[in-house]
């Protein structure tokens, strides 16, 4: 009797320890999850794939967003190929102010500092251009280049491959030759109606066509004075001759197919382009070719994005 007794007690120890036992590591691993990003990012309210999506980030950015409200967009946002962590705020804001629910078009206006005005003096300050860019310099309506600047190695442009007199710098033009080669050997003719514009002529360039159609139409076709892509001696306006002479035409030439399918052989890209035009802030220019080498054309003409989103994404890499 007593033996049965004692194994009895020796039982129910047993099972009180181990339930000790299973309760404290439950207990224990329960306490572990509580301190987890992921059990405060369910508090917060996000989701387990959202979870997932935050948890892939760095800690400190982790912190961040739970420093934040639950906001649906932010692993939309996340998820988007060229979203940049730092401007998370600005993205959340701009979608909301624009009520804005393509989150691709609001990474891009963001990126590229469109959710500011153009010309915003405390913004385009300190984003100055980068000049040691040599053929990847930015010049936009937040990227100033200043009054003074100048290319070094201008060259002339023979008569023969422009309307007028222009200038451009020498590695612009050797590879604008390789490729008006190239288009003549099918027929084509490439001609030159714009290339280097210095301050002042883009300034009397500007109040032109201020005085002909307004300020915002100016601002619409035409950068203000040190803001052109002209002043840097990298960009060529580029037409044809015969019936499709003008740039409001030029579009429909085959001049214009053939650059759309082989300009960044030559490292040329067409820096405004049509529907992305509230990205680049100026109407869609069929005739405007910009110089950044060959390598850099490419991948933007394959990546089919702008120079302006280009250069958000890609601009520790080119400012080094
Ligand atoms: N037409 C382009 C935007 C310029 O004036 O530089
Ligand atoms: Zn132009």
């Amino acid at each position: 009797m007593k033996r049965r007794r004692i194994k009895k007690q020796v039982y129910i120890l047993g099972v009180i320890l181990i339930l000790f036992i299973v309760s404290t590591i439950f207990g224990i691993r329960y306490l572990i999850y509580r301190g987890t990003n992921a059990y405060q990012l369910k508090q917060l309210g996000y989701q387990k794939d959202d979870i997932a999506i935050i948890e892939k980030l760095e800690k400190e950015q982790i912190q961040q967003i739970l420093k934040m409200e639950y906001n649906a967009f932010i692993p939309k946002l996340l998820k988007e190929k060229y979203y940049i962590f730092e401007n998370l705020e600005r993205y959340l804001t701009y979608q909301n102010k624009e009520k804005d629910n393509d989150l691709t078009h609001v990474v891009s206006m963001v990126n590229v500092g469109a959710d500011h005005d153009y010309y915003e003096e405390e913004f385009v300050a300190p984003t100055k251009t980068d000049l040691k860019n040599e053929y990847l310099i930015l010049v936009n309506k937040f990227h100033y280049l200043g009054e003074k600047f100048s290319p070094e190695d201008l060259v002339s442009i023979k008569n023969w491959y422009a309307y007028g007199e222009n200038e451009i710098r020498k590695e612009v033009y050797d590879q604008f030759l390789m490729m008006f080669r190239d288009a003549e050997k099918e027929g084509l003719k490439l001609i030159i109606t714009s290339a280097y514009r210095d301050y002042a002529f883009q300034e009397s360039l500007w109040n032109r066509y201020k005085n002909e159609k307004g300020e915002e139409w100016a601002d619409s076709v035409a950068a203000r004075a040190g803001y052109s892509e002209h002043q840097t001696g990298l960009t060529l306006d580029i037409i044809t001759d015969g019936e499709y002479k003008t740039m409001d035409t030029f579009e429909q030439s085959d001049e214009f197919k053939w650059l759309s399918k082989n300009a960044h052989k030559y490292g040329f890209i067409l820096r405004y382009p049509k529907g992305k035009e509230d990205i680049t802030g100026y109407d869609y220019e069929s005739w405007h070719y910009r110089y950044v080498g060959k390598e850099v054309a490419s991948k933007i003409y394959n990546l089919g994005i702008t120079y302006d989103e280009y250069y958000a994404y890609y601009k520790d890499e080119i400012e080094g």
